[in-house]
């Protein structure tokens, strides 16, 4: 399944991918981080859309429209907030990308972008978070044959560094 993943750096907001993925809070109405680039760029026609969801919970994912990105879709989901690695958080980083390869597949998304969930003001270790993730996404590939290619879009070379070891690893 490596093949079908990718380690990219740039700003997730200009992919042009199906869904972006976005690393939302449980409210799902925005905040910092890549949870207001992504706001900013798609307007605010994903806020009306994202108060009409009551919410998310961490682990899980709820899809949307993209309106003025160019990408078609965005997938919604809140990483764990790290504390100290024993309260289910590796699981529940675990959950987010299989939360989200899974609505990718069933809304028919072939190419899906993730940005480093968890990794910023949620403060999860990068190199364990970077393991967690592909690991993760290469074992749910395997169930959906229809999603083409996964990216991984780092915002700085320190995480993209971290991302392409854990994958060469793999
Ligand atoms: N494109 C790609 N990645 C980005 C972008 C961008 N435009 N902006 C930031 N990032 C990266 C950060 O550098 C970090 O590597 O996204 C990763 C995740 O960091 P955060 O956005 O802080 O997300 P997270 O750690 O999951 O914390 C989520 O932060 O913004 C709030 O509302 C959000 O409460 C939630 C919390």
């Amino acid at each position: 399944m490596k093949e079908r993943i990718e380690i990219i750096s740039g700003d997730i907001t200009q992919s042009d991918a199906d869904a972006i993925v976005n690393a939302a809070n449980c409210s799902l109405l925005g905040g910092g981080g890549v949870d207001g680039a992504i706001h900013m760029a798609a307007g605010p026609e994903l806020l009306a859309e994202c108060r009409t969801l009551d919410g998310c919970r961490t682990g899980e994912a709820k899809i949307t429209g993209g309106y003025r990105l160019k990408a078609k879709h965005v997938i919604h989901t809140p990483g764990p907030r790290w504390r100290d690695g024993t309260h289910g958080e590796p699981e529940l980083l675990a959950s987010c990308y299989r939360s989200c390869l899974r609505l990718a597949a069933e809304n028919g998304c072939a190419t899906v972008d993730f940005p480093s969930i968890s990794t910023g003001v949620y403060h999860f270790p990068l190199d364990r978070a970077a393991e967690i993730a592909v690991r993760t996404i290469a074992e749910t590939l395997e169930q959906y044959p229809s999603i083409t290619r996964v990216r991984m879009v780092c915002f700085d070379s320190r995480t993209q560094r971290a991302y392409a070891d854990a994958l060469a690893a793999l």
